[in-house]
């Protein structure tokens, strides 16, 4: 009977010793040897057919050999945990010296930042932001502007007509009228947004633009404020050496009117691409505002006098940033975009 016992010993460190032994086939192997119907338990079943002296050594054996198979299994069992620990920290190992990934961060839109740097030069002069409809009535934008019945502007070549009192803006100027109206001097506003131009889309024209108004009334105010601003705007948006030059212009809703320039700020003013050799590049139209658009806004042309500009933002944008087609600011390709 001890010989059959050291047989069942013999088998369990066999099949212990194998390799391919996982924490299943393990479990088998205790219920096979040291479960209720296993192995052991078989043998000591037999041992009612021993004599009264054998029984108690054979029974002792026994448990000392229950105490030693529960050993074994327990230490495998502990081995196979710690090759599954080791495996598991092997495949998560990560390599603390590696170069860190760079997360790609998004960035605002030339275009977008372009205005919001405009916006923040003339609220820091002072300047409150307003707002007007895209959808406006042809009075406002043409009528209470001074713009005379026969003028090209009113075509239905240039201008989006959704009926004939009511079209998409051609220019943010009517919020100059819709400003007087609602507020009285000293008034002191731009006034951002989009408009619409019935344009072939080319590298300088798009049927939907932007641009930014501003309107400055009070008493006593003469073209030297107006060019004392947009001195400083230009100072601040394109360097502090550029310089501003007006030219004479003709535009309906001012009296005098004067087109715009800055110097180059690539050559300063010697010529270069970018202003194509002139040395001077083109910003915006301004004036003295005209006593009939302030009549129109319900303000006293005697007493009040005011100044107003109005510039194309992706004009200033690709002056700014170097770019010589528009169309590269509206078709979005992230290669252009992740240049800013
Ligand atoms: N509205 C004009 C345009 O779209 C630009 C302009 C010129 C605005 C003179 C003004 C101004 O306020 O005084 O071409």
């Amino acid at each position: 009977m001890i010989e059959k016992l050291n047989e069942i010993r013999k088998q369990l460190t066999e099949l212990l010793a194998r390799d391919e032994i996982d924490e299943k086939a393990l479990e088998e192997l205790r219920i096979r040897f040291l479960g209720k119907k296993g192995e052991l338990t078989a043998v000591l079943r037999g041992m009612s057919a021993l004599s009264p002296e054998e029984r108690p050594k054979v029974g002792q054996y026994a448990n000392e050999l229950r105490a030693e198979f529960e050993r074994m299994l327990e230490e495998k069992g502990a081995a196979l945990r710690e090759r599954a620990r080791r495996a598991k920290l092997e495949r998560e190992r990560i390599d603390v010296t590696a170069p860190g990934r760079t997360p790609k961060i998004g960035r605002r839109h030339p275009l977008e930042a372009t205005r919001i740097e405009m916006c923040e030069i003339f609220r820091s002069m002072g300047f409150d932001i307003v707002e007007g409809p895209e959808i406006e009535y042809g009075y406002y934008n043409f009528d209470a502007l001074n713009t005379p019945a026969n003028h090209p502007s009113r075509d239905p070549s240039d201008t989006f007509y959704i009926t004939d009192e009511i079209l998409l803006r051609t220019q943010t100027s009517p919020v100059q009228v819709r400003t007087m109206e609602e507020r009285k001097p000293p008034i002191k506003i731009i006034a951002p947004g989009r408009v619409y131009r019935s344009d072939e889309v080319d590298a300088t024209h798009s049927p939907l633009f932007h641009q930014l108004e501003g309107l400055v009334v009070d008493k006593h105010i003469t073209m030297g404020d107006l060019k004392g601003v947009l001195q400083l705007f230009a100072q601040k948006m394109f360097g502090s050496s550029t310089k501003i030059r007006f030219r004479p212009h003709h535009f309906p809703f001012t009296e005098p009117s004067a087109e715009v320039d800055v110097s180059c700020f690539v050559c300063g003013g010697t010529g270069c691409r970018i202003c194509k050799g002139e040395g001077w590049i083109e910003i915006l139209g301004s004036g003295v505002v005209h006593p009939n658009v302030l009549r129109a806004g319900g303000i006293d042309a005697d007493v009040y006098s005011g100044f107003a500009f109005g510039m194309g933002i992706e004009r200033i944008a690709m002056i700014r940033y170097g770019i010589d087609d528009m169309r590269l600011l509206y078709e979005n390709d992230v290669r252009f975009l992740a240049q800013f």
